[in-house]
């Protein structure tokens, strides 16, 4: 019976990747890259707060605005006694607007592969919902086969939540796989709630990437540091620059580190050249119209049965049937 703490915490948390290896390897190809999960180290993660403040960055307070409206209809297309699992629960906030309007939810199943956010925030809903049953996994929810039975393991109806429009950080192949797997761990009669940013006039897509005060710049240059930090790597910070562009054919945001000079760097004692103007890249935020993200999702076998938009147009979430 839940009593207002957690009634599980299991730690499925894979053995650390080497960001070593990973950043090497990124540096070392043709086109550099470095994937874009590198950038959330604890001050990363500070800085990407900053990001969802930013008078640019529509993207949090449009996603917000929406569910707090709407989550009244959401809640209705759930029905009642729901498990809700959120994929990327981080530190929780959206989902409370759901765990709020849903008609006695059973339980909440937050999955995130940071255990020092899970954990806390996990114990706070637990907390602030005493009659719902808290499961909290510590795990990479990217490959939803690879999670704990217990996830799925209800006789209730399974709703993933996977809120941010992070899912346009995923390539649209990457993005149709994760969705396979989240369909799958959902069973029949199981449905997906997602955010997905909708495309819009290029030039506040550039602001929002490229804010006035820098955020976003240091944001991305910070991934640099933490190779200095963690690598004993020895880049000049002044000798690189934050770029972001929206490919407007390829309808998404790709973010890049520009070196500014021709440059030698060393990173765990192996030196790699810059010649300038080379592009390192570091993320891409795919921006979707409603029929793209319903196709993306047709592809992955869910239903498209409702999709919600903020007042101004700028953010969509989208209702799936497994
Ligand atoms: C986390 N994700 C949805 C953000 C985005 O908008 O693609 C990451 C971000 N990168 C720079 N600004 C925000």
């Amino acid at each position: 019976m839940p009593n207002g703490t957690l009634a599980a915490y299991l730690d499925f948390a894979p053995r650390e990747e080497s960001f070593r290896d990973v950043a090497l390897a990124g540096l070392t190809r043709h086109r550099k890259a470095i994937p874009c999960r590198f950038l959330y180290d604890a001050p990363g993660s500070a800085l990407f707060e900053r990001i969802c403040e930013l008078p640019e960055y529509y993207v949090t307070r449009a996603e917000t605005a929406l569910l707090a409206e709407r989550a009244g209809e959401i809640a209705a297309r759930i029905g009642p006694r729901a498990r809700l699992i959120e994929f990327g629960s981080g530190a929780s906030t959206k989902v409370r607007l759901l765990l709020e309007a849903l008609d006695k939810p059973s339980s909440y199943v937050p999955i995130d592969i940071s255990g020092g956010m899970l954990h806390p925030a996990a114990s706070a809903i637990a907390a602030d919902f005493p009659a719902l049953e808290v499961i909290a996994v510590c795990a990479d929810y990217m490959d939803p086969s690879r999670l704990p039975t217990l996830v799925a393991a209800t006789r209730d109806r399974r709703v993933g939540f996977f809120p941010g429009s992070t899912i346009g950080n995923l390539t649209p192949d990457e993005a149709v796989r994760f969705l396979r797997g989240c369909r799958t761990l959902l069973g029949p009669g199981g449905a997906m709630i997602v955010g997905a940013d909708l495309k819009k006039d290029p030039r506040a897509l550039h602001a929002a990437y490229n804010d006035a005060a820098g955020v976003t710049a240091q944001f991305t240059l910070n991934l640099l540091a933490r190779m200095n930090r963690e690598l004993s790597a020895d880049f000049n910070l002044k000798r690189f620059a934050h770029e972001a562009v929206y490919n407007e054919g390829a309808g998404r945001v790709e973010i890049y580190i520009r070196s500014l000079m021709d440059q030698l760097v060393t990173i765990s004692g192996r030196r790699v050249a810059f010649v300038a103007d080379e592009r390192m890249h570091i993320e891409y935020s795919y921006k979707f119209t409603i029929d793209e993200f319903r196709r993306l999702a047709a592809r992955a076998g869910f239903k498209p049965l409702d999709c919600w938009t903020d007042s101004e147009d700028r953010f969509s979430v989208h209702y799936l049937v497994a």
